[in-house]
């Protein structure tokens, strides 16, 4: 058993600096790429509040395929340069959207979304997956948040990439 507790009256940085303490953790001498997955999945979805969905779309074969998550049932497949995490596959650029419907192509697998942040995971090189935050605020993601889990992603990188 695990048993990371959030404590509320950090920092945002240093709320990401214990995510990503914890993600270590949990992933260390794990190579199964599909329960880290969904270890990092539960994990984000227990530091980062406000979020309606969070989870990881992976690289196989030049597009995205739904990967372990917490939310609703989502999208199986996204083509790179599609949707927000689309565009974070092809650009390998992180994606802050503050309004998802002024985003031009935004996927909406969940009707509560509002805003999203999407990071590119990137091993070797090349993107092998993204990791989605969506919230049902509006702008609910900053420079914090996308520095948090772009500190996040770099960690991951090997522990996810199968
Ligand atoms: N909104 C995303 C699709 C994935 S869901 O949010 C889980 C997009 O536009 O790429």
């Amino acid at each position: 058993m695990y048993h990371f507790s959030v404590d509320s009256g950090l920092s945002k940085p240093e709320h990401y600096r214990e995510l990503a303490a914890a993600a270590q953790a949990l992933v260390a001498g794990e190579p199964d790429s599909v329960a880290n997955m969904a270890n990092l999945a539960a994990l984000i979805w227990q530091f980062v509040p406000d979020l309606n969905w969070a989870g990881f779309y992976r690289v196989v074969d030049g597009g995205l395929v739904l990967g372990p998550f917490q939310g609703k049932a989502a999208c199986i497949r996204i083509p790179f340069g599609q949707g927000v995490c689309g565009a974070a596959a092809a650009s390998a650029q992180t994606q802050l959207v503050a309004d998802v419907h002024a985003f031009p192509g935004h996927i909406a697998c969940d009707a509560d979304s509002r805003s999203e942040l999407v990071v590119p995971v990137i091993h070797h090189g090349a993107v092998v997956a993204v990791i989605d935050l969506d919230s049902p605020l509006p702008a609910r993601f900053d420079a914090d948040d996308a520095a948090g889990i772009e500190a996040l992603a770099q960690l991951i990188g090997p522990a996810i990439a199968s």
